[in-house]
């Protein structure tokens, strides 16, 4: 093993890693791993047995024992880590080296890096891996941007790691710079979205429907063998079926209800606001992450305004399951457009239908609609928004209804439905030819003669109100 020279290197032995670098021994590359700390090079080296696979705490010996030109993975935490080991990299590397960066890097960090170290001859790939430690051993979605030439080098390494629907691999160069981070982050955006879609269905199950966890289990478990087949659904059915070790009852009821987040969602929701793009599921999502946050507030707020023990709500499963698949759609619609609108502002030339090919298996938001989302960017690759498609507006139009009865019902039995409302509103302004909007346009005019346009003539108008 130390005569050989390995095709990959990967620098940062923690679980995410560990797991990446044996799937890539697995698939035939021979792999070496780097990390500071013994315990973890130990791990590998106890795990890897029976591959070429090797660990090591001297980045010297690592850089070393690399093919030409070197593949360097990192998978360290996200921010100032990621340049820590750049810099410690750097001075040991050669020109056409190659360095991928794993996490969930912000994608201007990504920009920076790229031409920095484009300016020493390296090139710097931003890659999302999505599908956690399992996704990673087994086969994650990975989303690298970056140099196009450069990338046939790696290429072969992550199509045989990444997940395989239909024999087709869960990965694709995105585009340029830092396309690969940009589309992770909103890929993470639309977990979000999805998540708080799904938690708000759970709480129209428990407190207005009033069933047991283990009805809402068999709910979620129904719904995954239909339309709304997906990892989030599939994995909330196996947390309903999880007994609590520590005292009697089921786990899900023990689990403090704070919302933790590191940043991508949030980040998703801003660059949206840049870009004038609307993605207001999402955005309810991080909101509703950080109030969640707010639990001692709430708890006085609870006793200053009294429980709600509203009524029960008369709904059924099937109206339920129609409005998560339709605010499925709808977040999905707004994180693409998002996607559409980031291409053109940053240039990263992004192909929806490949996109939506790669999220098909191994990451988070992976679910049998994507499908049905990649046939619709492959008929018209200039789609601007997913709602527009004629297949999706005929799959759309019958939820439309029940949508509307479970959020009425929820907001009238005061169940909180953030990002199940905003998607319905989203929708209701999306597909209205005409809006208010008339009227804030009169008020900016009165108010500040900011003018405004007119429905029956060009030009731009200002009244002395
Ligand atoms: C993935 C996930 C992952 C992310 C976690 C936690 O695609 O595998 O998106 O990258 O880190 O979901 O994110 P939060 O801590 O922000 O919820």
């Amino acid at each position: 093993m130390t005569d050989i020279e390995f095709d990959f290197g990967l620098v940062g032995l923690g679980v995410m890693g560990r797991n990446f670098i044996l799937n890539v021994a697995d698939n035939d590359f021979s792999a070496i791993g780097l990390d500071l700390d013994k315990e973890k090079v130990d791990s590998l080296l106890t795990e890897g047995e029976g591959r070429v696979v090797h660990a090591t705490q001297d980045k010297i010996e690592f850089i070393n024992k690399l093919s030409s030109p070197r593949k360097i993975m990192l998978l360290v935490p996200a921010g100032k880590p990621v340049d820590i080991v750049i810099n410690d990299l750097k001075p040991h590397l050669s020109k056409g080296d190659i360095i991928i960066d794993g996490g969930n890097s912000f994608f201007t960090d990504t920009n920076r890096r790229f031409e920095e170290l484009a300016a020493d001859g390296i090139h710097f790939f931003g890659a999302g891996v999505s599908g956690g430690a399992k996704g990673a051993r087994k086969g994650p979605s990975i989303m690298p941007g970056g140099d196009k030439h450069a990338y046939t080098y790696i290429k072969p390494i992550f199509e045989a790691a990444s997940a395989k629907v239909n024999g087709e691999p869960c990965v694709a160069h995105l585009g340029n710079g830092s396309a690969g981070n940009y589309v992770k982050m909103v890929h993470n955006g639309i977990e979000y979205g999805l998540m708080q879609l799904i938690s708000e269905a759970y709480s129209l199950m428990k407190n207005g429907m009033r069933l047991s966890n283990a009805e809402i289990q068999s709910a979620f478990s129904t719904w995954n063998q239909g339309r709304l087949k997906s990892f989030l659904i599939e994995i909330t059915a196996e947390i309903f079926d999880k007994k609590d070790e520590l005292s009697e009852g089921d786990l899900i009821d023990a689990i403090l209800d704070k919302g933790k987040q590191k940043g991508t969602g949030k980040w998703t929701s801003q660059n949206a606001m840049d870009l004038g793009i609307p993605i207001p599921t999402i955005d309810a999502a991080v909101s509703m992450r950080e109030i969640s946050a707010l639990k001692p507030q709430r708890m006085t707020a609870e006793t200053l305004y009294g429980a709600k023990i509203a009524q029960t709500i008369e709904l059924t499963i099937e109206q339920l399951e129609e409005a998560l698949f339709f605010s499925f759609i709808v977040t999905y619609a707004q994180g693409m457009q998002q996607l559409v609108y980031a291409s053109d502002t940053y240039n990263y030339d992004l192909n929806l239908e490949t996109i939506s090919k790669i999220w098909r298996g191994g990451c988070i938001i992976r679910a049998e609609l994507l499908e049905q989302m990649r046939l619709a960017f492959d008929k018209n690759p200039s789609l601007k928004n997913l709602l527009l498609d004629e297949i999706f507006a005929a799959m759309i139009k019958p939820l439309v209804p029940s949508t509307a009865k479970v959020v009425s019902e929820g907001i009238n039995a005061q169940v909180p439905l953030a990002a199940m409302s905003a998607g319905l509103n989203y929708f209701n302004a999306f597909t209205s030819g005409r809006l208010p909007m008339n009227l804030v346009q009169a008020q900016r005019d009165h108010f500040g003669s900011h003018t405004y346009e007119r429905l029956d003539r060009e030009g731009i108008f200002h009244t002395e109100w």
